[in-house]
């Protein structure tokens, strides 16, 4: 089977064949959408409200003899948990299971060769994953592959004309009989970070859900925490057994992107987007934060900074009484950090960020954003759907000015429809969901 390419002419010239193109795809969604019994529209509009109890899923059971191949992923941490949900997901709407990708170790963005490689069992746990993803999406390793026959290579479009309805359309296409008989269909091309979004938030969470660091890695992350928790004690935060205590400890985490990469993305996205609440000075994260209402005085911060940062004393000064601010090396867990390349490093600040009793971050920036959405989901398995009034296990947004100059409060929207504004950003927040 060929599909239309946009380096093929014919695609640019011939505006008969474009005509009956769109009639037929526009046809073919529609009654994919309202006609056909596709389990996985039927899976969608069940997923529209939000269920702690994913029992009624379990029944339909992924196939374990065909799989899906995509591409290394690649970029920052955040945007690598991204692809590789989008991968997943891809990988259900075919009813095939995802041959375990490559992520990438490194953070260098131009040169492929750079991107060291990095199993993605060498980070999160595998069988945990497909446990508590069984019935959802499943991982399979190349070795459960039975025939080494060549996989039907699947090449994404791309370019403008490559609408979001076409890609549907070819995923479709690949789930009848021709196609579907190969034991391995290769997505070929671009990265899964920036392949067409055709799944709600709470999808995404639930895979987000299911990815749990290895032991290794966990190890270190409470070395960092029970670190945070001993310099709290030590200046004097009893914290009492709250609540909050079970699912976070007393720390204030703050995401805080003020290195000058940063500052110039910021301010480039400011005059593109016409938004003038994107960018926040050291200055102004500190004002702000020292207005958050509910602390329980003294409270350890903890700076989760790029590393530029960290030569500099002065993201340490300035904060107010009562505040204890540290980052890796004044907290004395560089050496952790250090032995892990940047991708394990950032997947340590993401969960002490994750498990911190407050979180304060930028609602522009994805490492943020899916903090924000882990927390709101943890909350929301709770039963909580408003942190409004309440500041336990809060998040905030530090770029947006909340109530009496605090930064504003900040919970994920479950039930959006994509993942497009914790992709890229949003200033439209809110403390319910
Ligand atoms: C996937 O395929 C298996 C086996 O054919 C089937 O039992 C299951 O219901 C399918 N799952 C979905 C979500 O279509
Ligand atoms: C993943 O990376 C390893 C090297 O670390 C390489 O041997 C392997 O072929 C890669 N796997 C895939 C699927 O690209
Ligand atoms: C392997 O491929 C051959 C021919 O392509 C096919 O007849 C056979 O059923 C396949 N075996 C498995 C286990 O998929
Ligand atoms: C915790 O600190 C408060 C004052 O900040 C003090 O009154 C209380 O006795 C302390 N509790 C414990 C168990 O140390
Ligand atoms: C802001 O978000 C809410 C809930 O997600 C939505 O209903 C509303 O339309 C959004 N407003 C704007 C201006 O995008």
């Amino acid at each position: 089977m060929e599909f239309c390419n946009s380096k093929l002419p014919r695609c640019h010239t011939n505006s008969i064949f474009w005509k009956i193109f769109i009639l037929f795809s526009a046809i073919f969604l529609l009654r994919a959408l309202f006609l056909s019994p596709v389990p996985f529209f039927h899976w969608l509009q069940q997923s529209g409200s939000w269920t702690p109890d994913y029992s009624s899923s379990h029944q339909h059971a992924v196939r374990r003899d065909k799989f899906l191949e995509v591409p290394q992923i690649i970029w920052g941490l955040n945007n690598q948990k991204i692809a590789f949900a989008r991968a997943c997901l891809t990988a259900a709407l075919l009813n095939r299971t995802l041959l375990m990708p490559n992520l990438s170790a490194s953070l260098i963005y131009k040169e492929i060769d750079l991107l060291k490689p990095i199993s993605l069992d060498k980070i999160f746990n595998f069988e945990r994953f497909n446990s508590l993803c069984d019935g959802f999406v499943r991982l399979g390793r190349y070795s459960d592959l039975h025939n080494r026959t060549d996989p039907f290579v699947l090449r994404k479009g791309s370019g403008r004309k490559w609408s979001k309805e076409r890609d549907l359309n070819q995923l479709y296409q690949c789930k009848e009989g021709s196609i579907d008989k190969f034991e391995v269909i290769k997505v070929d091309g671009k990265h899964p970070f920036l392949w067409h979004d055709h799944w709600p938030v709470m999808s995404y969470a639930r895979i987000f859900e299911c990815l749990t660091l290895v032991d290794e890695i966990e190890a270190d992350v409470s070395a960092v925490m029970s670190r945070i928790k001993a310099k709290g004690s030590y200046f004097g935060n009893n914290l009492s057994m709250s609540v909050s205590s079970q699912i976070s400890f007393p720390c204030m985490a703050i995401h805080m992107r003020i290195e000058k990469d940063w500052m110039l993305h910021c301010k480039n996205l400011e005059e593109r987007s016409n938004i003038h609440q994107i960018c926040s000075s050291k200055k102004e994260i500190m004002d702000r934060v020292a207005r958050i209402k509910g602390l329980n005085f003294p409270i350890v911060v903890y700076l989760a900074v790029a590393d530029s940062l960290l030569e500099d004393n002065s993201i340490l000064r300035g904060w107010r009484e009562g505040l204890l601010p540290f980052e890796k090396k004044r907290l004395g867990v560089w050496n952790i950090y250090t032995k892990h390349p940047y991708l394990i490093q950032s997947a340590i600040d993401y969960e002490v960020c994750l498990r911190a009793q407050v979180f304060v971050g930028n609602s522009f920036s994805t490492f943020s954003s899916l903090v924000a959405l882990h927390r709101t989901q943890i909350l929301v398995k709770m039963g909580v759907r408003s942190i409004c009034a309440d500041s336990i296990f809060a998040s905030y947004a530090y770029n947006i000015l909340g109530d009496f100059g605090a930064p504003k409060k900040w919970m994920t929207d479950m039930s959006a429809p994509s993942l497009h504004t914790l992709s890229y950003g949003t200033n439209n927040i809110s403390c319910q969901v």
